[in-house]
């Protein structure tokens, strides 16, 4: 996710803004930059990369002293990572300068109509046309609140907006739509940000907006000294920080004032202990982005991104994806999905193991790389080998511009924001919400589904964020079941269906981070060996499929529960709202709630996540870094 820092005060608005871009890498970055606001004039600076590349390039070419400011590290959506792309975005007149985060949807439309107007837009990027529209709307109603007012009413999507204008000075402003902004309030100074962590070394008391509003921070009148070495006054640069919070329709707005108590350390975690806890915690926001721009009013899908023509998706006749870990897994539920509504064969591959097994490929196949890194060595000789055997590979991937994207024929990027804990969480249930868009894309141009079951089925998918959020509110049993369980040695995990799959990441969340044995199976295979693994107390976690749909496929796993009891399994059920045949057989019953039968793994697995979770923590365990593990593993 996108950084953002904007100041106003006595400091030297460069210092503070890119302390607080430091602060802010956590949030994960591919590129930065900054603007001060000097003597009427906006100056810039911004570079791909890391902010030591800023750095040096405001070394070379110092900016002039200024107390007016915004900044921002870019985590590419749209446009490559690139000194053009990078923010801030000017208008043409360099009168407006603008920092985004989040994915504004109507911005070709809006971008159109600002070139047939004559602006000149030089980036691929969202962001730039808001600049275009702030300076038109600034120039028709001079003041850069009510322009951000205005331009805010026009655009569709999830935004955090800050800007400065250069007739201005001592006034920042920014807006907020389903994405983060929070206001620092200190003595004679105001702080933007993407997170408190940006500003909380100069001031710890805070206002968090709501949802469509605006804030502007004006700086006014004479003051003390300030780094422009002024006595404020007429340029900005003087008293008390006024902060006004309104509405987009420009009434005034209710805020909530707070008081930071986090650390520093602590507050890039958002407050969590770990980023594995604000990264489950982000899982509704992360599945709700991922599906952003992808589904037209009428909930019919427009993948524009797959640049695989209409008809080349007619001719192909067999899916193979190739993924590792937690990806692999959601290779093997996007398998029932691909067969379910396409009626292609759909192969899962460990990449690992892919082209040792000399696979039928050809100009038919497609082949899917998911890949949240996008920069498994694995998973990259994978795809290298599908495109040799000449098969055209589409990658799923949460980070833009990584090398597994770059070398496919085309992207579906995943916007969970970047991934920080080495266990993957957000990136998988935005993997699964790709790969069903990418099969019901394929269903709606092949015609094996008809519109409207390709809209019921979006319909529920764009429910998913908010059963999420439902799931992640009933997790406290579920801790306190995992804490009681810290001192076992093992735990096993059943499922049937899209549940078998979501057994075996419930293991390998509990492998990778209690380090503990633990084996998902097929429940179907129980009496065919690892029954024999079950005795006096041995939990077992499984994950039961919907009464209302294949009730036969209920009863079986009902009925392995039966069986697993009888010989002294701990049963730990995972079951829909609702659902009252397994309640005799469940020791523990974790209720989720009910969605269609593919779409169930995306609340089956939040409960694993917090049960491995958990019982790693109540371990002692490093639950961000386990040990032996790297968040990309760039080598076979
Ligand atoms: C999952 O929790 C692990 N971090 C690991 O299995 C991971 O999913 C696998 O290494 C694939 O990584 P990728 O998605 O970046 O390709």
């Amino acid at each position: 996710m996108c950084g953002i820092v904007g100041y106003v005060g006595r400091q030297a608005a460069l210092e503070v803004v890119t302390a607080g871009l430091r602060r802010l890498e956590y949030r994960g970055y591919d590129s930065a930059g900054v603007a001060v606001l000097a003597d009427g004039v906006l100056a810039t600076a911004k570079k791909a990369g890391k902010l030591v590349n800023l750095e040096k390039e405001l070394g070379e070419r110092p900016l002039p002293a200024a107390t007016t400011g915004l900044g921002h590290t870019r985590w590419a959506t749209h446009g490559a990572p690139n000194d053009v792309n990078a923010h801030p975005h000017l208008d043409d007149a360099g009168r407006v300068a603008v920092v985004h985060n989040g994915i504004i949807e109507n911005f070709a439309r809006l971008r159109a109509e600002l070139e047939e107007r004559g602006h000149r837009l030089t980036s691929e990027t969202d962001t730039e046309v808001v600049s275009h529209l702030l300076a038109e709307e600034y120039s028709a109603c001079g003041g850069l609140a009510e322009a951000m007012r205005l331009v805010c009413r026009r655009l569709e999507g999830a935004f955090t907006l800050v800007a400065v204008a250069a007739e201005e000075p001592g006034v920042v402003v920014g807006a907020r739509r389903n994405s983060p902004l929070v206001v620092g309030v200190g003595q004679g100074e105001g702080f933007l940000a993407s997170d408190v962590s940006a500003f909380i070394e100069y001031t710890r008391d805070a206002i968090e907006l709501g949802q469509d509003q605006v804030v502007e921070l004006r700086r006014d009148g004479a003051g003390g000294p300030d780094a422009t070495g002024g006595t404020g006054g007429a340029d900005g640069t003087g008293g008390a920080v006024a902060v006004t919070v309104t509405g987009f329709d420009g009434l005034p707005a209710e805020v909530r004032e707070f008081h930071i108590d986090w650390d520093a350390s602590a507050a890039e975690k958002g407050g969590y202990d770990y980023f594995m806890l604000k990264e489950i915690a982000e899982q509704p926001k992360a599945v709700a982005d991922t599906l952003l721009g992808r589904i037209d009013g009428s909930g019919h899908l427009s993948l524009d991104e797959l640049r695989i023509p209409p008809e080349e998706l007619r001719e192909v006749d067999k899916v193979v994806i190739v993924a590792c870990g937690t990806a692999h897994h959601a290779g093997l539920i996007a398998k029932y999905a691909v067969e379910h509504w396409t009626r292609v064969p759909c192969e899962v591959d460990l990449a690992s193991e892919f082209r040792y097994r000399d696979p039928i490929l050809g100009p038919r196949a497609l082949v899917i790389a998911i890949s949240q890194s996008g920069e498994t060595m694995d998973t990259l000789m994978a795809l290298r080998h599908a495109r040799e055997q000449g098969s055209k590979v589409v990658a799923i991937c949460n980070t833009n511009g990584a090398t597994i994207p770059r070398e496919s024929d085309a992207v579906l990027y995943t916007h969970a924001g970047p991934e920080v804990a080495v266990a993957s969480t957000k990136a998988f249930l935005t993997q699964l919400v790709a790969c069903y868009l990418v099969a019901l894309y394929l269903g709606q141009v092949r015609g094996t589904r008809s519109g409207e079951e390709i809209r019921e089925q979006v319909r529920e998918l764009s429910g998913i964020g908010d059963a999420v959020e439902r799931v992640l509110e009933t997790m406290e049993p579920v801790r306190e079941l995992a804490r009681s369980l810290s001192s076992r040695n093992t735990v096993l995990f059943l499922g049937r269906h899209v549940g078998h799959p979501v057994a075996l990441e419930g293991a390998l969340k509990l492998k990778e981070l209690a380090y503990m044995h633990a084996e998902g199976f097929a429940a179907g295979e129980l009496k065919h060996g690892p029954i024999a693994l079950i005795e006096e107390g041995v939990p077992v976690v499984v994950v039961v499929p919907s009464p209302r749909d294949r009730a036969v496929l209920h009863d079986k796993i009902v009925s392995n529960i039966q069986e697993i009891r009888a010989r002294g399994a701990r049963t730990i059920v995972i079951a829909e709202e609702g659902d009252e045949a397994v309640v005799p057989y469940a020791d523990h019953l974790v209720r989720i709630p009910a969605t269609p039968p593919l779409l169930q793994p995306l609340v089956a697995t939040v409960p694993l996540q917090v049960f491995a979770c958990e019982l790693a923590t109540a371990r002692g365990n490093e639950v961000d870094q386990p040990r032996n593990l790297a968040k990309s593993v760039t080598v076979e």
